[in-house]
């Protein structure tokens, strides 16, 4: 029973965050929601950080990198890196310290900041493969 006063306020805030975000696309939507991130803003932190230089990103120009996997239609995949469920959390993990999921992983730490990771996420998430 407690537990559905946090559950109505929970509801209401996505409501409210949905409203604030009302002229963007549902997918848009969908990663804020998801991440708190604003997906308007990933592109922006992908090509700052180089992330297109080793993966290839659908709507990110210079995106085209080889050495990683592709990230469009990421949030489709079960996991990330191949060891880590994939999740909102775990994807802004990822993103700021893959080594510290993976020591013996190829990508590198790149000093991703906590609001610009979540901001990333929410533009992965927001990407589909074609
Ligand atoms: C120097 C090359 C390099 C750079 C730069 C790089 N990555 Fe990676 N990334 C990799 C490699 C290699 C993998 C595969 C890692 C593995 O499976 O251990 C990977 C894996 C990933 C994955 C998991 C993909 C999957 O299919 O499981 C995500 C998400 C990711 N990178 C996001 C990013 C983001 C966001 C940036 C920029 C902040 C970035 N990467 C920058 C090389 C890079």
């Amino acid at each position: 029973m407690r537990s559905s006063v946090p559950g109505a306020f929970l509801g209401i805030a996505a409501w409210m965050l949905m409203t604030a975000c009302s002229g963007t696309s549902a997918r848009t939507r969908q990663g804020f929601i998801l991440t708190g991130g604003d997906a308007r803003r990933g592109p922006a932190a992908i090509f700052k950080y180089g992330c297109g230089s080793c993966h290839t990103i659908q709507g990110i120009s210079n995106a085209h990198g080889l050495v990683g996997p592709p990230l469009t239609g990421i949030g489709d995949r079960l996991y990330i890196g191949g060891v880590l469920r994939n999740t909102p959390g775990n994807m802004v993990r990822w993103i700021q310290d893959p080594k510290a999921v993976d020591d013996k992983t190829a990508m590198p730490r790149l000093g991703v900041t906590s609001p610009d990771a979540t901001d990333i996420a929410a533009y992965l998430y927001s990407t589909k493969e074609e």
